[in-house]
């Protein structure tokens, strides 16, 4: 991702609807794993640590990427195990981890083959350990934001449960996120394409939209708990582990 896309999520994320509402998302998929004890997570391609942060009331957090800068926000907000490792060839041990998290990460232009980053998560999970991914939806939403954060591919919930199969997973939950927020931004990429000058998607709104936005997801994180949206401009998927697998055959 370029530098500046890093600087900006840094200053956002705390604040930002946007990336409130995941937060909010997240946890109505976490509530599925919870367990008696703590949790070991790994946060894989954690970014600048918000979402790590917020893991921690689950357990013990391993936030992971592979850019530097990124690293260096985890640490300025004081989390304490941070690490540089690739998300194709995961620096850890089988069966090392309850939780793996992977936030709009997978449609990355770094990751070459999401099936096999899906391994990686799979090897590294305990057995029925759990997987949680976002990532952007629907590649006719595909806009300048996703050149600004060198995306590779925006998925739709069926292409991510078949990726997720093959690499032994079996889907828990799955739906659409941001479903009443896609008419605004459908819109939005619609009114993009006639324009020349374009800015990231990250900047803080005014505070009454930003309030108002959040009001409105709110809700749709209470409604997630109970139904699966059918559209939306993120997929949201639980999966676990549920066999073995060896690959070299
Ligand atoms: C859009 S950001 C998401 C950050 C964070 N997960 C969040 O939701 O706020 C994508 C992150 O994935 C990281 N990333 C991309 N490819 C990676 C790879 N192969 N291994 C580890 N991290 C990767 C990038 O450096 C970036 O921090």
């Amino acid at each position: 991702m370029e530098s500046r896309e890093y600087i900006k999520m840094f200053e956002a994320e705390d604040a930002h609807w946007w990336f409130v509402s995941k937060r909010k998302f997240a946890e109505v998929l976490l509530s599925a794993a919870k367990q008696s004890g703590p949790l070991k997570i790994l946060d894989v391609g954690c970014g600048t640590g918000a979402m790590s942060v917020f893991l921690q009331q689950y357990g013990s957090v391993v936030s992971m990427d592979f850019s530097e800068l990124a690293l260096s926000f985890c640490k300025k907000r004081n989390l304490r195990q941070v690490c540089r490792g690739d998300a194709l060839q995961l620096p850890f041990m089988e069966d090392s981890f309850d939780v793996v998290t992977v936030f709009d990460v997978l449609y990355h232009q770094w990751i070459k083959d999401d099936v096999l980053a899906l391994k990686e998560f799979h090897r590294i999970l305990k057995p029925n350990g759990k997987l949680l991914v976002t990532d952007s939806a629907f590649s006719f939403l595909s806009g300048k934001h996703d050149q600004f954060v060198l995306a590779r591919e925006r998925y739709t919930v069926e292409q991510m449960e078949v990726r997720l199969k093959q690499a032994g997973f079996q889907v828990c939950k799955k739906s659409y996120a941001f479903f009443f927020t896609f008419p605004v931004v459908l819109m939005v990429r619609l009114i993009e394409r006639f324009r020349d000058k374009v800015q990231t998607d990250v900047s803080l709104p005014s505070p009454f939209v930003n309030q108002f936005f959040l009001k409105v997801i709110t809700l749709e994180a209470l409604l997630l708990r109970y139904i699966q949206f059918p559209w939306g401009s993120s997929i949201l998927i639980l999966a676990e582990k549920k066999q073995r697998m060896d690959w070299k055959n």
